[in-house]
């Protein structure tokens, strides 16, 4: 058990740290450091669910010490309603954190992150970040990459376990570990769904009953498209898309590409790693997805 302990910045919950603070969080990892320990740490926004608890588990697996981050981070949020009724659950997501075995929680306060207020830095993401959602959602990415720097600096892991289910988020840090040479390895790992196929998100709980069943449709649309796509070529696969979410009135679709794996460019002829990625509205609530098509 650690023995560093300054009142009021850190607390010990069933063998499992919390810190709010980044002074205190820096001692307890350099404490580890200097033990050899490898770190694996999973970065989220809260409202944990099996999604978050599969890269939780797998970083438990590859690595000494597990250290978990909820912070909602405002600077990614390009509409002030999506952070507004963003789900907040912290007291659930510490108790999950702890049966996972989670070693440290850090959940700062925005001033802690943001000591002079929150805003980006810019980035050059050799255009990964013009497409899709940095499209759709200005901003958003350049909001991601500031926080993502500030916790690796901060943390400075070993390892760091990002979902492919927010496939050209996965892409970016990627790119900003290497553009900025932080000695990190990112760890992708599979999208964890629900058993009728909806991808696991913290803002599935936004959704009422009935949105919630018509969400449950994008996977099998995806799933089916891959198939149509054996066939077709990839704008033929994508207005199959367009026109099934047409048939669906509690559905509207934000866009979907289908790219390359790992240029994200917009694919027009086959290619053998390719990926379709959407977006769509139901109701309010925007939900994302991608499905590799080989
Ligand atoms: P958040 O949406 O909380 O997601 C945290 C991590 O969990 C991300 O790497 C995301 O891709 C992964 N994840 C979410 N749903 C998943 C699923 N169904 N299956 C597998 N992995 C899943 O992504 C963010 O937070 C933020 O942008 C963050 C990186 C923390 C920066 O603020």
């Amino acid at each position: 058990m650690l023995i560093i302990k300054e009142k009021g910045t850190f607390e010990i919950l069933n063998n499992m740290l919390s810190a709010t603070k980044i002074e205190p969080l820096k001692k307890i990892l350099l404490s580890w450091r200097e033990k050899q320990n490898i770190i694996g740490f999973v970065p989220t926004m809260g409202a944990i669910h099996s999604g978050h608890v599969s890269l939780l588990k797998k970083a438990k697996k590859d690595c000494d010490r597990v250290v978990c981050s909820i912070f909602i981070n405002p600077t990614q949020f390009n509409n002030p309603n999506d952070l507004k009724n963003y789900p907040i659950q912290i007291k659930e997501d510490f108790q999950k954190l702890k049966d996972i075995g989670c070693d440290l929680v850090f959940s700062p306060l925005e001033k802690e992150l943001y000591p002079k207020g929150a805003i980006s830095n810019a980035y050059n993401l050799k255009g990964l970040d013009t497409i899709m959602e940095g499209k759709k959602r200005p901003g958003h990415f350049n909001g991601v990459c500031t926080v993502v720097q500030k916790l690796f600096e901060v943390i400075m892991p070993n390892k760091a376990y990002f979902g492919e289910k927010d496939y050209q988020q996965l892409a970016i840090i990627k790119e900003l570990t290497k553009s900025l040479d932080f000695n990190i390895d990112i760890v992708s790992c599979p999208t964890i769904r629900e058993k009728d196929g909806l991808a696991m998100s913290s803002r599935n709980t936004l959704l009422s009953d009935n949105q919630r069943k018509v969400a449950a449709s994008i996977f099998k649309i995806i799933t089916t498209a891959k198939k149509i796509h054996q066939k077709n070529n990839p704008e033929e696969t994508k207005q199959w898309v367009k026109n099934a979410i047409l048939q669906i009135t509690e559905m509207k679709l934000d866009y979907v590409e289908i790219v390359d794996a790992k240029s994200l460019k917009k694919t027009t002829k086959k290619t053998s790693s390719s990926i379709l990625c959407i977006a769509v509205f139901v109701g309010n609530i925007r939900l994302i997805d991608n499905i590799f098509l080989k």
